[in-house]
């Protein structure tokens, strides 16, 4: 697919998750494949321009890193154009706005004539960051504020009007916060109010089938996939190989999860500094862990490693211990594999864990925040 004026190697892409999509793990999910595009954690505009270091270190890249998008935040029209230039030289192939909801102002004060005017604030603030830059701006939304204000179509269609090149849209509500079901509706309703820019779907994709369902069901160009790239960073190879061929690829085996998982926080050590490097790892491993089986002791431990050498040790016990879920072939025994994974969307509409937040477990502070 096409994206402003790159053709992408594939329509699969990396939704930025605050704290968690950062350099290494950008390259660790390119590595193994399929992935078409990625974007940084949101970045405060202001900040950057002010070179904060923490700020600095979210845009911080690499040459194996392409293409990425920096997503930015703000509200300061100048600040939001200043710093998407400075993305610009920062060689970054994108900007993409994080939108939240647009009409929170709006339903708290109960005007309708304000949510325009707010659409307009919001189109001037991207027009103004249009004008200041070459590469290609856009934008990131959710529905709408609640089920009676699904307000991301008529958003989507005006920031097409002022030359957004792509909309991506989270297929829930603010109000839903991550409950509930993916709207797939909702996201076609995008699509159908854009007449020629990329809709990219996004929400609850956590299998190869759930991403083509996606597709399929809403006519969005590309899918987008944040906590499903946590327990399966191949998601986005077997996505494409399953686009590509129909065939499903199986999920990868124990000893490649390891693997990964080790590369992983390598690439922690050596961009942070082992021991922030390893105190940071601690949030990530336990998301491999969820597909390895049994693994309470592993979770357990891996929350206190400080070194290269503690998460050595972790795994080492871990193994060890989990050997008793094996048989002689070291496979894990099949009581004990994990459930298949299945998105919202995929489920019996009747079926009730499909309202339970945890479904897909979110860290905390996302729910107020995205
Ligand atoms: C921990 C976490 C951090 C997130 N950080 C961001 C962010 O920085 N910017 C953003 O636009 N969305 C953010 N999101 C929302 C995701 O990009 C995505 O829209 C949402 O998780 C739904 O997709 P998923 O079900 O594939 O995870 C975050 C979500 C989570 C769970």
């Amino acid at each position: 697919m096409r994206l402003g004026p790159y053709e992408l190697s594939s329509n699969l892409f990396l939704s930025p998750l605050a704290s968690y999509t950062n350099l290494p793990m950008r390259v660790t999910v390119r590595e193994l494949g399929g992935l078409g595009w990625a974007t940084t954690d949101l970045v405060n505009a202001r900040s950057l321009l002010e070179r904060n270091p923490t700020a600095l270190k979210l845009v911080a890249s690499s040459p194996e890193d392409r293409p990425m998008a920096i997503q930015l935040f703000g509200s300061v029209p100048e600040e939001m154009r200043d710093a998407a230039v400075m993305c610009q030289e920062l060689g970054a192939q994108s900007v993409d706005i994080n939108m939240g909801c647009p009409v929170k102002k709006v339903t708290k004060i109960g005007g309708g004539s304000a949510m325009m005017t707010e659409l307009n604030k919001t189109a001037a603030l991207v027009r103004g960051m249009i004008d200041a830059v070459k590469i290609p701006i856009t934008a990131k939304m959710r529905l709408g504020w609640d089920e009676e204000n699904l307000t991301a179509p008529d958003l989507a269609r005006v920031l097409e009007g002022v030359g957004v090149a792509a909309i991506f849209v989270h297929g829930r509500t603010r109000a839903q916060g991550f409950a509930g079901r993916v709207n797939l509706a909702g996201i076609r309703s995008v699509v159908a109010a854009v007449r020629s820019i990329p809709v990219i779907g996004n929400g609850d994709i956590t299998t190869p089938l759930a991403a083509k369902h996606m597709l399929d069901e809403t006519g969005c160009a590309g899918v987008s996939i944040g906590r499903g790239a946590f327990y399966d960073p191949w998601i986005f190879r077997r996505t494409a190989h399953l686009l590509r061929t129909g065939e499903l690829l199986p999920e990868p085996d124990f000893a490649e999860r390891l693997r990964v998982l080790r590369r992983h926080f390598e690439r922690y050590c050596e961009f942070f500094g082992e021991e922030h490097g390893s105190r940071l790892f601690r949030k990530v491993a336990p998301w491999y862990a969820k597909r390895f089986g049994p693994s309470k002791p592993f979770k357990r431990s891996i929350l206190a490693i400080n070194s290269r050498a503690d998460f050595a040790a972790a795994i080492a016990e871990y193994l060890e211990w989990r050997a008793q879920f094996c048989d002689e072939h070291g496979a894990l025994k099949e009581k004990f594999q994990p459930e298949p994974m299945m998105a919202s969307f995929m489920r019996d509409p009747n079926a009730t864990d499909v309202f339970d937040r945890d479904a897909i477990p979110v860290p905390k502070g996302a729910v107020d925040t995205w």
